[in-house]
């Protein structure tokens, strides 16, 4: 069948044939007869998606035919135009020494010096250029790039090669020696062009002109950096004779018989072999065999080989087979919970150029965090990435690289994907997204794309993937009614919606009733956050239907910035942007876990621990999708105060999925009578996997077994003395007006009172499209953050001080009365505070407690309450009970838009020192903490960390209540059980000086 046929039969839905092998070897001029209509419109801005290159075919890293990267310094030119210059680059004389130079793989504005080659640009939904589809301003920067090279010695003389373009943002038009072999449209998807017959052995010159904008630039709206430029490998690939274009594994597998069935289907003849299932069958034909399933947490994969014509190429098959059952999304028989992230491909220097190290590092960290599974927004990702996610074990929701989201803000005018033009450029994206990737076990859901509203396009792709592979589930998020899906997908819904959706009580068309359900993005992780996850994690528990979700996402797009640190939109000089909302991950920029990363592996642990009903037993529930628990082992702890007083090793059977047993706990080990006691049972690596090494911790859970006590009492009270301005109640000293500390047993005191704010989160802030239920601008505009203090009575008595005062906000009639009532024994001091609202509060308070400035010359902290991270009533999961150590500075969270940060939950107890001093702050219920060398107002004026400079004063925050922390930057705002509403409230501490 000829190419123009093909293309017909892909754009009317219907899977594109597989190239004969002598496709690859077509005399040029044939194929570049295989044109699309030609129009007036310049190549970049027609609606083709190309023009000259092969149908796309299956990759991999693992054929013995000759390969050349291409990759390196590429000589560079950039234009302010498409047309600013001509082609005359691309023939082979040309002298390019007057070029720059640019790294390929590599996107230009981000390499040059001093912003040579022009800037990254961010935007969220807005296309940075008029929306005038197909067209593009005149202003298209425009890299010319230029590469000669000889072939490798030893290059066969015999067959054909193709040159491999694996991504270039937003398109490319190559010439090689002169020739033009065609363009293409769709930058993160593999285009091949046959070279063979223009191949010479030395002294090849490859030209490639790309343009920022093009048509393609309108299905590429995705939330992230504008990147032009050759941004994934370039290769050369020799095509043996008889080599095959295209070849397809089908894998699948049969629960019930523990049986698997291969066929590997290939457009030419030749041989399967599997030497561990001792299988050697033609290409086409089918078998079953009894074999080991692969999924994300037994990644069981067999090595094999396709050998066809001159070409022997490696496959490595895990049998598995994902479908939607009784409305439930299975694998092998068993119902699966995604306890996902999303992915871009992202470097902080780089940009989306990544090596296979950063791919590894991502894929590692995904595992040690308990994570099975990663959507791919919005593209697919470079193909070595998804060998790693078959080799480590996780799932993949495999995305096209499609998004027309800036649509929506014209009410979805013109939106390509329900106007018929576009048609062919959307199944060309869809085919090269599956017939690149249909070999990777990992890849189980295709998802057509993001954001693009709906329409008729969608509809073609979904058939035409269908059609194509069967085998797997489609995934679409942007059409509620489900027309092209099979399941149910949506994005930020909150709480209480998802409960009503697993409880299948949501209305809706009929047939989306019967779809499994899943939430392609929640929890947005910008900043600090984000909050309700573990009450997410529940629902997923309980309702069958509701199968897990991805966080949105995976990492910071911060980029390197000479100033700022870490960059985000604005910061590049851009006309249009929307600032730190690219800066919204669960690892920072140079993929340091964030506490939402710390506190997701947590909420998702595969293994729950939790007390038995019998006491000294623990209840080890197994929620693994399918591994036992036989590649992991418990250990247990016993703290006492804190302290770890004993531990040992915890026989645990090795429970199926899904089960759950309870073991006793040996007798606990000898402590000091009255401590505070508890079990931490711990569940850890067995063996060393690829992923991490044995001892590694899966999983864990605390068990209390004796309750705290409170802090001794303080003994006979002293008399509060009234020396001239000043009263004097044992290590105190106050203001005799303003009844404020001034010292505490020789140490400085400053800015002492009652606070109620903080530096608003991304969360706090809320999204622009949520004005109602922002709390950042609401706490702003009451005055939380300029609370002004009246002393309405400075008390002394024989046992101590009352303090009275009223904080509230100019221009509001609303406030809270605060009571201090100080007592001392003479050694240490008692400090109670009780507080009750005045007024009408409009809305929840973002914290309640005291602060107090104390000399910076204490930099060391030690708390026994829970930790070692940072805390928030709905990020708290990961916080465990113990006695924890830090430096003031490590206590801070470097959010790349700084923000209130690093409080730690539940103490009972804090101690800080440095150089001869020390005090010691107890609390008589458990309290929160946060110090800091700057003031609340300087954490909300910083936009970058390096803004953040230490001052000469602690600001300690001792906290009776915090305000949760919600997903409001993107999502619903704090569950109702962790807002701090302004109600009336009492704490008491105790402060025990500690110096020399
Ligand atoms: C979603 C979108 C993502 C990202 C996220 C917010 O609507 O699919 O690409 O923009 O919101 O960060």
């Amino acid at each position: 069948m000829g190419w123009n046929a093909s293309r017909k039969r892909l754009a009317a839905g219907v899977h594109a044939p597989r190239p004969s092998p002598h496709s690859l070897s077509l005399p040029l001029s044939s194929r570049l007869r295989r044109e699309h209509p030609v129009t007036d419109l310049p190549w970049y801005t027609s609606f083709a998606p190309e023009r000259g290159t092969l149908p796309p075919r299956a990759w991999t890293a693992e054929s013995d035919a000759a390969r050349l990267p291409l990759g390196g310094d590429w000589a560079f030119r950039l234009s302010p135009a498409a047309d600013a210059a001509d082609t005359s680059f691309t023939e082979p004389g040309f002298d390019a020494g007057a070029w720059g130079t640019v790294a390929v793989p590599g996107h230009w504005v981000l390499q040059g010096k001093d912003a040579e080659f022009g800037r990254p640009a961010y935007t969220n939904v807005a296309y940075p250029f008029p929306v005038d589809p197909p067209h593009v301003p005149d202003e298209n920067p425009t890299g010319d790039h230029l590469r000669r090279f000889d072939l490798p010695d030893g290059w066969p003389a015999e067959g054909g090669a193709v040159l491999c373009f694996d991504g270039v943002e937003s398109c490319a038009r190559v010439w090689l020696n002169g020739t033009e072999l065609g363009w293409f449209k769709g930058s993160r998807l593999a285009h091949e062009f046959a070279v063979g017959e223009l191949l010479r052995e030395r002294d090849n010159v490859l030209a490639v002109r790309v343009h920022q904008w093009s048509s393609g630039s309108y299905l590429e709206d995705q939330d992230q950096w504008w990147l032009p430029g050759i941004f994934r490998d370039v290769t050369l690939l020799h095509r043996p004779e008889g080599a095959p274009g295209d070849f397809f594994v089908h894998a699948s597998y049969d629960h019930v018989a523990g049986s698997g069935e291969l066929r590997v289907d290939c457009d030419v003849p030749g041989r399967v072999r599997v030497p561990e299932l001792g299988l050697d069958l033609a290409t086409g034909e089918s078998v079953t065999v009894p074999v080991e399933p692969w999924s994300a947490e037994v990644p069981r994969l067999y090595e094999g080989e396709l050998t066809a014509g001159g070409e022997r190429i490696g496959l490595r098959i895990g049998f598995r087979s994902v479908y939607v059952e009784d409305g439930v999304l299975k694998a092998n028989g068993r119902r699966i919970l995604f306890r996902g992230v999303n992915r871009h491909e992202f470097h902080p220097e780089t940009g989306r150029t990544l090596d296979r190290e950063t791919m590894r590092a991502d894929v590692e960290l995904m595992k040690r965090h308990n994570i099975n599974a990663v959507r791919t927004s919005h593209y697919p990702p470079h193909p070595a990435f998804l060998d790693l996610c078959d080799s480590y074990g996780l799932w993949v929701i495999d995305e096209g690289d499609l998004e027309t989201h800036g649509f929506e803000e014209l009410g979805w005018r013109g939106n390509p994907v329900d106007d018929e033009r576009w048609t062919p450029a959307l199944l060309d994206r869809a085919a090269r997204l599956v017939e690149r990737d249909k070999n990777h076990p990992s890849v189980v859901l295709w998802s057509l794309g993001n954001e693009c509203g709906t329409g008729a396009g969608l509809g073609a792709m979904a058939r035409w993937i269908r059609d194509r592979d069967p085998s797997r589930p489609v995934h679409y998020e942007g059409d509620r009614s489900c027309p092209d899906v099979d399941v149910y997908s949506r994005m930020y819904p909150p709480h209480a919606e998802v409960a009503e959706i697993g409880r299948r009580e949501d209305g809706g068309p009929e047939h989306r009733g019967e779809l499994p359900f899943l939430l392609c993005e929640y929890a947005h992780a910008m900043g600090n956050g984000p909050g309700g996850l573990s009450e997410y994690q529940r629902l997923f528990e309980t309702y069958e239907r509701c199968q897990g979700g991805f966080v949105w996402e995976w990492i910071d797009h911060g980029l390197v910035h000479p100033v700022h640190g870490y960059g985000y939109g604005g910061d590049f000089g851009e006309e249009l942007h929307d600032g730190n909302f690219v800066c919204d991950g669960l690892l920072f920029p140079d993929r340091t876990p964030s506490p939402g990363l710390v506190e997701y592996k947590k909420v998702i642990e595969p293994v729950r621990i939790a007390p038995g009903a019998r006491p000294g037993s623990a209840l080890v529930a197994n929620l693994h999708d399918v591994a036992d628990l036989s590649g992991l082992a418990f250990r247990w702890e016993f703290l006492a105060d804190g302290r770890m007083v004993g531990e040992g090793p915890l026989d645990v059977p090795p429970v199926p999925a899904g089960e759950r047993v309870e073991v006793a706990l040996p007798e606990p080990p000898p402590h000091p009578a009255g401590a505070e006691t508890v079990w931490t049972v711990r569940a850890v690596l067995a063996a060393s996997t690829v992923w991490a090494p044995a001892g590694h911790e899966v999983a864990w859970g605390q068990l209390p077994v004796t309750p705290a006590r409170p802090p001794a009492s303080l003994g006979a009270g002293v008399r509060a003395v009234v020396e001239g301005d000043r009263i004097v109640l044992g290590p105190v000293v106050l203001d005799a007006r303003t009844g404020t500390p001034l010292c505490v047993g020789g140490l400085a005191v400053a800015g002492f009172g009652l606070d109620v704010w903080r530096a608003p989160t991304d969360n706090d802030e809320g999204a622009p499209w949520q004005p109602d239920t922002r709390h950042g601008p609401l706490w702003r505009t009451l005055g939380l953050h300029r609370m002004r203090h009246r002393t309405v009575a400075v008390e002394p008595d024989t046992e101590g001080l009352t303090v009275r005062t009223r904080v509230a906000p100019a221009a509001r009639d609303f406030g809270l009365a605060v009571t201090y009532r100080w007592t001392s024994d003479g050694t240490a001091a008692r400090l109670a505070v009780s507080v009750v609202p005045e007024g009408l509060w409009p809305a929840p308070l973002p914290r309640l407690g005291v602060r107090l400035g104390l000399p910076a010359a204490l930099d060391r902290v030690e708390w026994y309450g829970g930790g070692p991270g940072e805390a928030y009533p709905d990020t708290r999961a990961a916080a465990r009970l113990g006695l924890w150590k830090s430096t003031v500075a490590a206590l801070q969270t470097p959010y790349v838009r700084p923000q209130e940060n690093g409080a730690r939950v539940d103490t009972r107890r804090l101690e800080l020192t440095g150089g001869d001093a020390g005090l010691r702050i107890e609390g008589e219920s458990a309290f929160w903490f946060t110090a800091r060398r700057w003031t609340h107002a300087e954490l909300d004026a910083a936009g970058h960390r390096p803004d953040l400079k230490p001052g000469d004063t602690l600001w300690l925050n001792l906290d009776h209540a915090l305000h949760g922390i919600g997903s409001h930057s993107c999502g619903p705002g704090v569950l109702p059980e962790h807002r701090l509403e302004a109600s009336s409230a009492s704490f008491a501490l105790i402060l025990t000086p500690t110096g020399r």
